[in-house]
């Protein structure tokens, strides 16, 4: 038994890399694997909030009792956050948005006659960005993975990205954040710092759920 901490709430996520086409036959992308996102949408889902997981192109069994709605790029992944993050009470930022798009994609198979080409790119636009800057906004959370100076950029990301609360992590520390199953976090707030110590990613994100929904209720109520 477990107590339905978030019975109605309605919770958004993104999840995984976005995919970025070049041609019909191939795209730029990242190693993302979802496993963060999928694990914080299972542990809602078991607190029994509503949740709608926009996910890019990942091989994992979406959690069972919560919508998943399938994208590849950046530029969907925005279209959908953004039709439905009025409506939500809080979104969390997962997915690994690709920077950067092509400035053209070609509609036909690009074939190798040149000895060297030159792809143009564009700048994504910055989903949670846009999400926190909705005057209907959810309680808006964010990623950042770091190597270095982990809390000086994840504050600078914070503020600049508008956000409620911003999940930290390490990457360059062997053993957890990206493609591993572990995990450790720091969650900060304007105000605050949380500690959630290395663990496997799902009893990671029960934790970061219940740090999120205090922030919130807490929000809420001042
Ligand atoms: O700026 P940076 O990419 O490090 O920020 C990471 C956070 O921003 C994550 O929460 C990620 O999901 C989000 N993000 C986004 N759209 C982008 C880039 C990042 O929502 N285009």
């Amino acid at each position: 038994y477990q107590e339905k901490t978030l019975a109605g709430q309605h919770w958004l996520l993104t999840a995984g890399p976005t995919r970025e086409a070049i041609d019909p036959v191939r795209y730029i992308s990242n190693h993302s694997s979802g496993k963060m996102g999928y694990a914080i949408a299972r542990a809602a889902v078991n607190a029994g909030a509503r949740v709608t997981l926009i996910s890019g192109p990942v091989n994992l069994t979406p959690p069972q009792g919560c919508r998943v709605i399938q994208v590849n790029s950046a530029l969907e992944m925005h279209q959908q956050a953004m039709a439905l993050a009025p409506k939500a009470s809080v979104f969390v930022a997962c997915a690994a948005v690709a920077d950067y798009r092509l400035a053209d994609v070609a509609t036909q198979k690009i074939k190798k006659t040149a000895d060297d080409m030159v792809l143009k790119l564009v700048k994504n636009p910055d989903i949670v960005a846009d999400v926190a800057a909705l005057s209907q906004r959810p309680f808006t959370v964010g990623f950042a993975a770091e190597t270095q100076d982990v809390e000086q950029y994840a504050r600078g990301k914070l503020s600049r990205k508008k956000l409620d609360l911003i999940a930290a992590n390490d990457v360059a520390r062997e053993g957890q954040g990206f493609n591993s199953e572990d995990n450790a976090l720091t969650v900060f707030s304007a105000d605050s710092a949380t500690e959630i110590a290395l663990a496997n990613k799902q009893q990671v994100a029960s934790q970061l759920v219940t740090i999120i929904n205090q922030a919130y209720q807490a929000k809420n109520s001042s």
